[in-house]
């Protein structure tokens, strides 16, 4: 079962901002499967290692956003970003020490930071992207 579904509540109101949150969604429930259906431990890591490489992405692309149209909140944003990537890179080395029970909360902890990041942080960003489009 999915953890985390899409829906238009979802939706910040930027193009490129959706469709990478949506993917981001795709890979924290792959991973989330492969955590739940007890795969092997390579395949949990593999689906952890895609999902943080992903985010890198992503980041990398809201910031770049960021700096064309010469954001006020960047230093804030971009915080939030680092901490974020911080922590999931955290939880994966105590995922590789060992200590796989804690891959649940891992999800659960990817998919809250997530919802809570794109409803408050990306939004004002989707907002301030499309103020300088006109
Ligand atoms: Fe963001």
């Amino acid at each position: 079962m999915e953890l985390f579904v899409w829906s238009d509540a979802l939706s910040v109101g930027n193009e490129f901002i959706d469709r990478d949150h949506q993917q981001l969604i795709a890979l924290i429930n792959t991973f989330h499967d492969a955590v739940s259906q007890q795969r092997d431990r390579e395949a949990i890591e593999t689906s952890l290692d895609r999902l943080i490489d992903y985010t890198r992405e992503h980041f990398a692309r809201e910031e770049a956003a960021m700096q064309r149209i010469g954001y006020d909140d960047y230093p804030l944003h971009k915080q939030e970003h680092d901490v974020l990537i911080r922590d999931a890179v955290e939880l994966k080395d105590i995922f590789t020490s060992g200590m796989a029970a804690l891959s649940i909360k891992v999800s659960t902890f990817l998919k809250d930071w997530l919802l809570t990041h794109i409803m408050q942080t990306d939004r004002l960003l989707a907002q301030a992207i499309a103020r300088t489009a006109n």
